[in-house]
């Protein structure tokens, strides 16, 4: 069966708790449920994996060459500072959407840059969790 990723970075485990004027209100755990409901109904799997470390993302990104159509990647705050991921990322054939709950060009001048975007598939910000549904939608092209 074809699967996909969801890889979660650090602080997103925090969800339902962290800021929620600014994340939402649901946990990582329902948003999962939700995604992995959503690609079952084309007919994938998905696998998801939460981490607070660069290390084991980077290994899982590794790992995920080959196996996954696609990976679904909040990357959280490594997202505007981490040259490893994106490498780790450039390293593999399989395409990654980078998606971020918040609008981060309407906070902080810092989280304005990605050092993933440029070697990600796209990008989708500001549109809550209903941004992983779409980018799971978008890794299924020949479905929508
Ligand atoms: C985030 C945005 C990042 O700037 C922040 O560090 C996060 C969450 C988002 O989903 O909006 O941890 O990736």
């Amino acid at each position: 069966m074809k699967q996909l990723l969801l890889l979660n970075g650090p602080n997103l485990n925090r969800l339902g708790k962290r800021e929620p004027g600014i994340y939402g209100s649901r946990t990582l755990q329902d948003i999962e449920q939700t995604v992995s409901d959503l690609v079952q109904t084309y007919g994938y799997k998905m696998d998801a994996f939460q981490s607070n470390h660069e290390g084991e993302l980077i290994d899982r990104i590794h790992e995920a060459d080959g196996v996954y159509e696609g990976i679904i990647f909040n990357p959280g705050a490594y997202t505007h500072t981490s040259v490893a991921l994106r490498d780790a990322i450039s390293s593999i054939e399989v395409p990654v959407i980078e998606v971020h709950l918040s609008n981060v060009h309407s906070r902080e001048e810092f989280r304005h840059t990605s050092m993933l975007a440029p070697v990600c598939k796209g990008q989708i910000v500001g549109l809550g969790d209903q941004g992983y549904k779409l980018a799971a939608l978008a890794l299924l092209p020949e479905k929508v």
